[in-house]
């Protein structure tokens, strides 16, 4: 990608995105992605409840030397974790795990029947998965098929990296990539299990990192309670199949206490 080399903006684990200086992004693959994984994004992007919660709009599909992947409208502003860095002490967790939540909670509002089902998609990852045995594997896919198939929409990870706010204070939800119909609960655990996380953060203090964590669970989880009401017993099995999918994604440092919660 030799000419959008200064244009990078942002290294993720599915694709690289660069800004092409006309209004426009170029989210860009990366090999080990198939196309399929794109033309998932760009519908789920295209979809209804995306477009009421400020997806970018999809330009043009790219398939060619450039590479593979979609140009977009580029979302001018922050996202909710660079303006945390940022604004460091004068950032409001509290207010901002607040505005996630009813996020979370407008997307849940949609019907989600158009999406895979949340439970078939986590049956198949917790199946293909190397970080657990077989009894692992039985006893989580226990606790899945005890919870109720819900029929929401599910954005699958909402998080401050994947909030953008405009110069005009609009919240955009991006990163539209695997979208499913569940429960919310599936949502809501994803998110909280990424602020269990104690790996560490390049560019940050881990422990002023930790703290600022503790106070997003918190906070979100509270938020989300008071706007949607929460069954703990089910929360808790979300969370217990999202720790065990979500080993084969973290950082080593989470394996522990991933595992303890899955058995819980
Ligand atoms: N349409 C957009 N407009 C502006 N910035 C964007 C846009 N899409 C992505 N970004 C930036 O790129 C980052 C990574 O993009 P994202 O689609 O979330 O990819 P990943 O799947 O790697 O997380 C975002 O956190 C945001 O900073
Ligand atoms: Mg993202």
């Amino acid at each position: 990608m030799e000419i959008f080399e200064q244009k990078l903006i942002a290294k993720g684990g599915t694709a690289d995105i660069y800004d092409l200086g006309n209004g426009t992004i170029f989210k860009c693959f990366h090999d080990d992605k198939n196309d399929y994984c794109i033309e998932s994004e760009i519908q789920c992007t295209s979809s209804k409840v995306a477009i009421a919660l400020g997806a970018p709009q999809i330009l043009e599909r790219v398939n060619d030397e450039r590479g593979r992947g979609f140009i977009m409208e580029n979302i001018r502003g922050q996202t909710m974790l660079e303006k945390m860095f940022v604004q460091g002490a004068d950032f409001d967790i509290k207010e901002n795990a607040q505005i996630m939540a009813q996020l979370q909670y407008k997307i849940s509002k949609f019907d989600g029947k158009e999406f895979p089902s949340g439970h078939d998609v986590m049956k198949e990852r917790i199946l293909q998965s190397s970080f657990l045995d077989d009894a692992e594997k039985n006893y989580v896919l226990k606790i899945l098929d005890s919870l109720p198939q819900g029929t929401s929409v599910c954005h699958s990870d909402l998080h401050p990296a994947n909030i953008i706010i405009t110069e005009s204070g609009e919240y955009r939800v991006i990163d539209w990539c695997d979208t499913m119909c569940d429960s919310p609960l599936l949502d809501v655990a994803r998110t909280l299990l990424i602020y269990k996380s104690v790996a560490p953060m390049p560019g940050t203090n881990l422990e002023d990192l930790n703290k600022s964590r503790v106070a997003w669970y918190y906070f979100y989880k509270s938020a989300w309670e008071n706007l949607a009401g929460t069954s703990e017993d089910e929360l808790n099995k979300w969370l217990a199949v999202l720790a065990a999918v979500k080993l084969a994604e973290s950082d080593s440092a989470d394996h522990q206490w991933m595992k303890e919660l899955m058995k819980n």
